[in-house]
């Protein structure tokens, strides 16, 4: 019996869909790409990393069960990645993931994102390179993240829903409210102790959060 997924990879795989060909970016340890072949989820796995070190883990992983299944490619994002139907890049800095999405040689059909900052950068870039984005919410694993699934397609977001993400503006689900929450009362301690050019920047910043949640 395998190691559960800890809930943060285990919301990510539930957001992975039945696919041929599964491409885990930047895979470290593997888990993921473990799930989805021992799920028959995906027929073959793509696993990449640009540190050797790490895809060897995710290699040593899956090389038990799963021999002739998986791909293991050392490589900075999707550069000279055989093209897969879908791709989960999770667990690195926005501005990493969207290079990754720029300078991929064969964009998949699906992605799933998970960026640990700057998702608005990433919802930016998924439009521009011709995505929809399917679901992008707020979840908590002790952390809050953000998720961002996308197909290929057009998409039109606006400002607000490029940095909050439309599902939470939509749902206001109890991660994202939490989240905002916190925003607010950190705003609220820093206007105690601001000037009074820096509080009214705050108070102009807590009501928009405020309007955000309604
Ligand atoms: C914090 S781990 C996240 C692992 C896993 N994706 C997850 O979400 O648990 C980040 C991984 O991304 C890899 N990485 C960072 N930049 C990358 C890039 N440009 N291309 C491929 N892998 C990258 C790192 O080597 C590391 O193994």
């Amino acid at each position: 019996m395998n190691k559960p997924l800890t809930p943060r990879l285990e919301k990510l795989f539930s957001e992975l869909s039945p696919v041929d060909t599964f491409a885990d970016v930047g895979c470290d340890h593997g888990y993921i790409a473990e799930k989805m072949l021992e799920t028959n989820k995906c027929e073959r796995a793509i696993i990449t990393d640009i540190s050797a070190e790490c895809l060897n883990k995710a290699v040593k992983l899956l090389e038990k069960n799963f021999s002739g299944k998986f791909t293991a490619i050392v490589a900075d994002g999707l550069k000279g990645v055989p093209k897969a139907d879908e791709a989960l890049i999770a667990g690195m800095g926005g501005e990493i993931i969207c290079d990754i999405l720029k300078n991929a040689d064969h964009l998949p059909e699906k992605l799933v994102l998970q960026p640990m900052k700057n998702p608005e950068k990433v919802r930016q870039t998924a439009i521009e390179l011709g995505y929809r984005l399917t679901r992008d919410y707020t979840f908590k694993d002790v952390k809050f993240y953000d998720v961002i699934t996308a197909e290929r397609g057009e998409d039109d977001y606006s400002p607000d829903e490029l940095i909050f993400g439309r599902d939470n503006l939509r749902q206001k689900g109890s991660a994202f409210r939490e989240f905002i929450g916190l925003k607010i009362k950190k705003l609220e301690r820093a206007k105690m102790k601001a000037k009074a050019e820096r509080a009214e920047e705050i108070v102009k910043r807590i009501e928009k959060y405020e309007e955000i949640l309604g």
